[in-house]
């Protein structure tokens, strides 16, 4: 008994009265925060490792209220806005003690605060997660009072950033063009990166961004980096009041429209925001979080993922035996590992040949496939590659027996006509309805039971909540819908991935409309854009590689002329682009000529060569298509630094640019590096830096001329370590 008493001391160590600070320390960074027993909690500072007198004696520390909230000191921002029950909205929140434990891989401080007057207690979490230099914090709200209260503001995080000059990067974009960068200094004033989609969080902006100390570097200077593990609505928000040297960025849940009325004694739960920070630029961030992303966050993120065809762009919804089988049979020839059936598979009383209809009826539709999925399974397995399946499960359309059989499981407000979407006809199935819930799981658990050799599902989602009203809420609680679906989204995945922990999902949304760390415990990986364009692709994937790693990145290589740009590319350059994520197809193989299958078919092998420095690999970004200096450049390191893998696109040729050196990063200064030339045009033409042996400090500090004299040309070298 003594011994268990002593373990759970030692397991759960739990502070009360005096002052004190408290240290969340990472690897190379540290948080600190300080309070005492009936005083407000006060937050320190957040940057790269430094003892409290440094801290003092630099005057990098802010001793400034942790988790304000409204109501008392409202001149500042808050990040909670509770009402009572008799209107009052005010809260003045103090420690009442601090539990301090271990949580998986992370090292948790918890501060219990309470209101000075009405029952409600805020748990306020920072859980450090050391090797990879992440801090998650979030806040537990619970409502101890006789009646209900109103949650009006219920931030994940507050965080107070001290520097005058600080600039927010961040990305926005939209159809066909998402992950676009944007980078501006923070002037006085609110800036607010947010999202009311409903459904697909990261469509227009990300739940991600990165606060720089100055002119963002990719190289240098400090950056902070966030993003909110939240699939639903979010809001992002800085503030620099007027006077102050001070950013206060809060992140939550977007509380527009979603006014939280918590039960007594029940407790609300926020998201979690994660935070990263790094001394070197905006790549030590975008690593740490990669790192991070790969080993905590994403499912099967340290596994290798296989290169696929997707039928889309191919075929679009001309779906049929034959023709499916012809495309996996040219795939397996030139290498491929797992062929895509995207959509215009199902439907059996409405056959979905276009847009408009059968969504919800998830059974094949056998005039297309009269052997049915068993057929497709099979005739992969003859190819000797795996298959998988598109399906869009949130959804239905008008026209569907799933909407005859249930028009009230549709988001629709009870007496107006739906707004309905693609098609003119599409639907958003009430998540926040356990017996919606039970069909989404169904759609997955049906096809799966049926066909357990499906080995991928595509999960799209091209609606918005446009319809913000549920026929399932009761009336006084119709402002929960946009968190509701999102917990019956996530109830749902959790049930799924509980039951097929190893089918590989990927996340769609109408292109990359739900890209978010939030997904990814659920989702291996993330359909990027729909825009397949190479040219284009070099900006979006360049956004994506700022939050999250490569091997999350589906890029596909298409038909050329391009079907959303028109743009001609030569086929090389298509490869190269998609190389450098989880390479994929989205075309007919049949549409290339013979020598053009014959290089596919050696850049498929050289893929699979370099797969995992590319898939695991630390990224480095040389030259951004932001700069317009008419080359994109960038590279992949394994983290022992013994195999590179390094890209260069020429965008823009015009004959006055000067020529630059090429100086590469995150290589050994100590090491020599083997030059070979990967997918070269004819295998017998290699580029002068093959077979070159330089050394790393060399690479890194002179760097070498390698000009490409022709726009929309690539090359790309491998570099190994002797
Ligand atoms: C969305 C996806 C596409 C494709 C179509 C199918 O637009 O983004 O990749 O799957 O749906 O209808």
């Amino acid at each position: 008994m003594k011994r268990l008493l002593m373990l759970v001391c030692g397991l759960l160590c739990l502070h009360g009265v005096k002052a004190e600070d408290y240290f969340v320390r990472t690897k190379n960074s540290v948080m600190v925060l300080s309070g005492e027993k009936g005083s407000r909690l006060n937050f320190v500072y957040y940057g790269p490792a430094a003892t409290l007198d440094e801290i003092r004696a630099t005057g990098n520390g802010l001793w400034w209220n942790a988790y304000p909230a409204f109501g008392t000191h409202c001149t500042a921002e808050h990040a909670l806005l509770v009402q009572q029950a008799d209107g009052d909205n005010a809260l003045e929140l103090v420690l009442d003690q601090v539990r301090e434990y271990r949580e998986g891989p992370a090292q948790v401080t918890e501060f219990q605060l309470k209101d000075r007057v009405h029952p409600l207690r805020v748990a306020v979490r920072y859980k450090a997660i050391p090797d990879v230099d992440v801090i998650k914090v979030s806040t537990t709200i619970t409502n101890d009072a006789r009646k209900p209260v109103t949650l009006q503001r219920f931030a994940s995080a507050y965080l107070p950033v001290k520097s005058n000059e600080l600039w927010l990067s961040y990305l926005v974009g939209g159809w066909g063009a998402e992950c676009q960068l944007v980078e501006e200094p923070l002037h006085r004033g609110r800036k607010v990166v947010g999202n009311h989609d409903g459904a697909r969080t990261s469509f227009v902006t990300h739940p991600s961004f990165m606060v720089s100390r100055g002119e963002p570097d990719e190289q240098r200077g400090f950056v902070i980096g966030g993003t909110l593990l939240w699939t639903g609505n979010y809001e992002l928000s800085f503030l620099r009041e007027s006077n102050e040297s001070v950013l206060e960025i809060v992140a939550g849940i977007n509380p527009e429209a979603s006014d939280y009325r918590l039960a007594s004694k029940e407790s609300f739960e926020t998201p979690e925001l994660v935070l990263t920070c790094s001394t070197e630029g905006k790549g030590g961030v975008s690593r740490n979080l990669h790192r991070w992303g790969r080993q905590y966050q994403i499912i099967g993120g340290t596994q290798p993922r296989d290169i696929l065809l997707n039928s889309w762009e191919g075929v679009y919804f001309d779906v049929n035996q034959e023709g499916m089988e012809r495309m996996m049979k040219e795939f397996s020839e030139i290498g491929g590992e797992l062929f895509v059936m995207d959509d215009g598979w199902f439907g059996e009383k409405y056959p979905r040949n276009n847009g408009s209809t059968s969504l919800g009826d998830w059974t094949v539709c056998r005039e297309k496939l009269p052997q049915g999925i068993g057929g497709l399974v099979d005739a992969a397995k003859k190819y000797g590659i795996k298959f998988g399946i598109w399906i869009e499960p949130e959804m239905t359309n008008a026209k569907s027996e799933l909407y005859e059989k249930h028009p009230d499981w549709v988001l629709r407000q009870p007496d107006r006509e739906p707004v309905m979407g693609r098609g003119g006809t599409q639907l958003m199935l009430d998540m926040s309805n356990p017996a919606v819930q039970d069909h989404v799981f169904n759609v997955v658990d049906r096809l799966m039971q049926e066909n357990p050799d499906i080995y991928y599902m595509k999960w799209d989602a091209n609606f918005s909540i446009e319809n913000a009203a549920s026929l399932y809420l009761p009336k006084e609680k119709q402002s929960h819908l946009y968190i509701e679906y999102h917990r019956g989204l996530q109830k749902t995945l959790q049930r799924i991935r509980a039951k097929y922990p190893d089918l590989v999902i990927q996340l769609c949304a109408s292109g990359g409309g739900r890209m978010s760390y939030a997904y990814f415990p659920y989702f291996n990986e993330c359909w990027t854009s729909d825009n397949t364009d190479a040219l284009q692709r070099l900006y979006i994937q360049w956004g994506v590689s700022q939050y999250y790693p490569s091997n999350v990145m589906a890029a596909h290589v298409s038909a050329s002329p391009n079907h959303q740009t028109g743009r001609v590319t030569p086929l090389k350059f298509r490869f190269d682009v998609a190389m450098t994520g989880r390479l994929g197809m989205e075309m007919k193989p049949s549409d290339l000529s013979a020598e053009e299958r014959e290089f596919a078919k050696r850049a498929i092998a050289t893929y699979k060569d370099i797969r995992p420095v590319v898939q695991q690999g630390d990224l480095y970004r040389l030259i951004s298509p932001y700069d317009k200096k008419h080359y994109v450049s960038l590279m992949y390191v394994t983290p022992e630094k013994d195999r590179a893998v390094y890209f260069l696109y020429r965008t823009q040729f015009i004959r006055s640019i000067p020529a630059e050196s090429r100086v590469l990063q995150g290589l050994d200064p100590d090491r020599n590096y083997l030059f070979r030339e990967l997918n070269p045009e004819r295998p017998d033409k290699k580029g002068p830096l093959d077979g070159k042996v330089i050394s790393g400090r060399v690479l890194m500090e002179q760097g070498f001329y390698l000009e490409l004299n022709k726009e929309l040309t690539s090359a790309v070298y491998e570099l190994i370590a002797q």
